[in-house]
């Protein structure tokens, strides 16, 4: 009745933005991830405790506003394993929560499988990528290793749209993530209510839908073929879509700071100077540069002279959520 699971974060090469079913979480277009070591979450779930209600504490704080809903996935969590017993859970991540660094994806992760595990649940790793979704959407890529595909599915009951490893992380150890954080603070819109806006009104959606299937093939290609260039340049020009359709949504939604135009501004003259990298940004401030292991060292030298950079965490390739014997509590 208690377990406890570390799950990694996914920062995506193809990012998912906008639900073609809110309640399911079912998104539109298929998304592809690494599985970042380096970053992650470790959470215990405590069942058998006889607790009055359930706790949820967060790297110290009590749950207080649940944007991701985190009390209906526990209380689904219990359903599918019929107990009704509450639950003390204890949650701690390596990295600022909810500032655009995935914390909310290795954390339902960790959650699910520690949760479903501690109710008596053995379900495979499909079943927990498609539980996962439930929770968070990118949730569901926090499971598996490596380079991760979670597909959009066809089905209504959702069944089909689940997240695998499309390469394991020894596939291409030299691929790098480079997390630099530049605000620690929380941002201002969350992600769920940013991109069912972006669904509802941004004039450019069609266009995005159009053309992420080619950016899903481009990069499958590259994963497959170690092709750096190809797998960098389609996720930067995938996120750049991306921040323009948040950018064009009503009311906008803006999350880049000076600090992150200064970073990828320079990570474009480092291009144009011969050292290959290249940026992706999700629904905050950080920037993450992906290179490759050769040019790291200079990369990271580089970063650390920008004085926007309070710190950058080297990602390679990790692995998947894993049940650990070390509990919290
Ligand atoms: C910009 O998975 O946090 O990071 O499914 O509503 O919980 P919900 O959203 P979430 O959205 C992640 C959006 C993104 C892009 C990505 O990771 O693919």
């Amino acid at each position: 009745m208690k377990a406890t699971a570390i799950a990694n974060a996914n920062i995506a090469l193809v990012k998912y933005w906008g639900k073609r079913n809110k309640e399911l979480i079912l998104p539109f277009n298929s998304s592809i991830s690494m599985t970042c070591d380096g970053l992650h979450t470790k959470t215990t779930v405590d069942f058998s405790g006889s607790y009055g209600k359930d706790t949820v504490l967060i790297n110290d704080e009590e749950l207080k506003k649940d944007e991701k809903n985190i009390m209906a996935h526990i209380e689904r969590i219990r359903q599918m394993a019929g107990i009704t017993d509450k639950a003390k859970i204890i949650s701690e991540s390596n990295f600022p929560v909810a500032a655009g660094l995935a914390s909310s994806a290795s954390g339902l992760a960790a959650l699910t499988l520690a949760a479903s595990k501690a109710a008596g649940l053995n379900l495979n790793e499909k079943e927990l990528t498609i539980l996962s979704r439930l929770g968070s959407g990118s949730a569901s890529r926090s499971i598996p290793e490596g380079f991760v595909e979670w597909h959009h599915g066809e089905k209504e009951d959702g069944s089909d749209s689940f997240a695998e490893s499309i390469a394991s992380k020894s596939h291409w150890p030299e691929f790098r993530m480079l997390a630099c954080i530049v605000s620690e603070a929380r941002k201002p819109v969350g992600s769920r209510a940013g991109m069912a806006q972006t669904v509802d009104n941004c004039p450019y959606y069609e266009g995005w839908l159009k053309t992420v299937n080619d950016d899903i093939a481009a990069v499958k290609k590259g994963i497959a073929e170690r092709n750096f260039t190809l797998v960098g340049s389609t996720a930067e020009k995938n996120t750049l879509k991306m921040h323009a359709l948040m950018m064009t949504t009503t009311p906008a939604i803006i999350y880049w700071i000076p600090q992150t135009l200064e970073i990828m501004h320079s990570v474009m003259l480092w291009r144009e100077e011969g050292l290959e990298s290249y940026f992706t940004i999700d629904g905050g401030p950080q920037v993450k540069v992906i290179c490759l292991q050769k040019d790291e060292k200079e990369i990271l030298s580089r970063l650390s002279s920008l004085d926007c950079v309070i710190r950058a965490i080297n990602c390679p390739p990790g692995g998947g959520a894993q049940l650990s014997n070390s509990h919290l509590f």
